[in-house]
Order: C-alpha cells, then structure tokens, then sequence
C-alpha cells in the first residue's frame, strides 16, 4: 500500500503539487486575503486546505510553490493592492485584471518579486506612476498595465530589462516623452501599446533599431518625424500612429512587407503615398486621412478593398477612389 501511494504520487506531478503548499506562500497569501477584508472572492482560501487548490492559485508542479496569482472580473474587491504579495517569493504571472475597485498606487511590494515575467494590472482603479522600480525586476517579459489612471511617465528604468518584449500602458494619462532607449535591449520583436494618453515629443530617433511586430502609438500628442519606425525589412504587421502630430514625408518610406493594419490618419503628414503600399498582400487595414498628402492614390494590388474614406481631407491627393482625378 505504502509502495503503491508513491508510485501514484511519483506518476502524478500535478496532484504531488496541488496536495502541498509551501508554508511561507501560505501565509503570503492569506495575508493578501485579510487585507483585502477577507471577501468573498478568496471563499476558497481556508488554512485547512492545500494553497496550491485555491482559486486564482497556479503553482509549480516540481517546486509545489505559487508560481501564478490570476485575480480578475470582481468589482467587490476594493483597496490598494497588499503589500503581502511580496511574500509570494516565486511568483512569475501576477495578474490583476478588471478590479475596478481596487485603487491606489502599485506598491513598491511588487519591485521584490524578482522571477516575475508576466505582470498584468489592467481595467482597474490604480493609479499615481508607472513605478521606476518596475526596473528591478529583470525577468520581466511582459508588462501590461493599460485601462488604469497611471499619471506621468514611462520611466526610462524599463529600458534596461533585457527580457521585456511587450508593453501595454495604453488608456491611462501619461504625460512627458518616451525614453529613447526603450527596447534597445528587447529579445525577440516587439510589442508597444501606448494608445489614449497625453504622450509628447518626438518618437525616439532609436526605435529605428528596434525589431516592432505592433506598435501602437494612438490618441497622443507626438510630433516630428516617426519615418524611423518604418522599413521594407522590419516584422510590423500592426501600426498604428493615428491621432498625434506627426510631420514627416510619406514618400520617401519603405514600408513593412507584412502589415496588416497600418493607421496614420490625423497628423501632419505630407508627400505623396508610396506605390508600394499597392505591393503589401497582407493588408487590410489602410488610413491616411486627415493629412497633407498629395498625388496619386496608388492603384493595384489590394487597393481597390480601400474606399474614399481611406483619403480624406488631404491637401491633394488624386484618382481612384477620390472623386478628382489626378490631372
Ligand atoms: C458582489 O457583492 C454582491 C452583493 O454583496 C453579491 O451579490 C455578488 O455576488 C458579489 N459578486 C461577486 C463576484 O462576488
Ligand atoms: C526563478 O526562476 C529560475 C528559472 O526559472 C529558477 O531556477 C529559480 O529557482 C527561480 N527562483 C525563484 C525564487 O523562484
Ligand atoms: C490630455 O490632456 C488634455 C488637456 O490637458 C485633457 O483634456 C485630456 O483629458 C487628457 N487626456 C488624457 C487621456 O489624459
Ligand atoms: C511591386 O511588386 C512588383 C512585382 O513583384 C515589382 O516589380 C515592383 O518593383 C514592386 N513595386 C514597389 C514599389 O516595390
Ligand atoms: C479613416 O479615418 C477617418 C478619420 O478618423 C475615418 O473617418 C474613416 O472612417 C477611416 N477610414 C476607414 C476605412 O476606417
């Protein structure tokens, strides 16, 4: 029988993991538990039961530690994120998701967890700085914080993760310009979503460098010249840079072989359209209203899937689909 039992436990990690539970993630997170009031998300949360079976709780199969806190879709849950989690010294995914009630700013608590790679706080009430100290947590892979009342700026600190290849801060209320190096150090293409937020100055001359699969820069207050972010060889399939104050010629870009969706609507774009945008066999998604551009809509390809509205408000663009033909 005793052989038996080890053989079950030895053939089962899953079970070996769900029926341990390390003491001091125990504690960690019954301690997050009392400072959120004890509600009735964490029912499942009782001492006399294995932590690595409560609700929101993944642990590590091997380790039998808490590896993942997934809190998410309860606006009950009120209070400033607990400090305790700190104590969930293995953590790797945090995710605190559509906690409308939840508030305050993200606790220094956070910059201690050092195998975090996936931190997630998204559609809630916290707000104050995106924290510097995000810059202590050099695993981190992928930061999402968006649809909060983050104020101020992306702290330059992000720019020395050498595992961060996604952010997402986009509808806060962040102000000041971008740090010039951020990515620099990205290990795979990358991922910016900065959209709905009152970001200034110019999108950094080093993002040329930068291997972008998205970038969303949206509804913000950027200017000068972004043609850095383009190029015939770069992996973008998303870019969206609508709604800003950029200024830049349009004529001169190469743009990214594999788009699909590609924005640039309300700026202050000028030039002419690149012929080879009649070229991108993937795209689906086109608009350059709201310019100063001039010339000849290109024809071919998949151009003829973009309606006027696609050109609007031009200083002179011509032909097909517009009603004046080029002369
Ligand atoms: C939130 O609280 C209300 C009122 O106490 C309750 O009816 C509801 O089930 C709670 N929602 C969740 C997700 O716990
Ligand atoms: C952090 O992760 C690494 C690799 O996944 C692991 O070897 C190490 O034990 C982890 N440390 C903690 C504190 O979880
Ligand atoms: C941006 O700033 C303007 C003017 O200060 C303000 O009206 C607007 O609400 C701000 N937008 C965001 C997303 O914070
Ligand atoms: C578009 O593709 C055709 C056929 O591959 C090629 O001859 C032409 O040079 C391309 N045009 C541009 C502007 O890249
Ligand atoms: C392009 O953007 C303009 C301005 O926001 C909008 O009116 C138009 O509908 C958009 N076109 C398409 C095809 O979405």
């Amino acid at each position: 029988m005793g052989a038996f039992l080890v053989l079950l436990v030895a053939a089962s990690p899953a079970a070996a993991a769900s029926s341990r539970c390390h003491s001091g993630d125990k504690a960690a997170l019954l301690a997050i538990k009392a400072a959120l009031g004890n509600p009735y998300h964490f029912a499942s949360w009782t001492p006399g039961t294995p932590c690595c079976d409560w609700y929101d709780v993944d642990c590590d199969d091997s380790t039998g530690r808490v590896v993942g806190l997934s809190v998410f879709q309860d606006a009950n849950l009120t209070g400033a994120i607990p400090d305790a989690v700190a104590g969930l010294a293995h953590l790797q995914n945090l995710r605190l998701h559509h906690l409308p009630g939840i508030s305050g700013p993200i606790p220094p608590a956070i910059a201690k967890l050092s195998n975090l790679s996936f931190l997630t706080i998204s559609w809630t009430g916290v707000s104050g700085p995106v924290p510097s100290f995000l810059g202590a947590l050099s695993r981190l892979a992928q930061l999402d914080l968006s649809f909060n009342s983050l104020a101020g700026a992306v702290p330059a600190s992000l720019a020395a993760l050498p595992n961060l290849y996604s952010i997402d801060i986009s509808r806060n209320r962040l102000t000041g310009s971008l740090p010039p190096l951020l990515f620099s150090r990205a290990p795979q293409e990358a991922y910016l979503r900065l959209s709905h937020n009152n970001l200034t100055g110019t999108v950094p001359a080093e993002f040329a460098a930068v291997n972008f699969a998205q970038i969303d820069l949206s509804r913000n207050g950027f200017t000068g010249d972004a043609s850095t972010l383009f190029g015939r060889a770069k992996p973008a399939q998303q870019m969206d840079l609508s709604r800003n104050d950029l200024s830049f010629d349009l004529s001169g870009v190469e743009l990214p072989e594999q788009l699909i969706l590609l924005d640039v609507s309300h700026n202050a774009i000028y030039g002419g359209i690149p012929a080879q945008v009649a070229n991108l066999t993937n795209l689906n998604f086109f608009n350059v209203s709201y310019n100063r551009l001039c010339g000849a809509v290109p024809a071919g390809g998949n151009m003829a899937s973009f309606d006027a509205y696609s050109y609007q408000h031009n200083r002179c663009l011509c032909g097909a689909p517009l009603a004046n033909p080029c002369k």
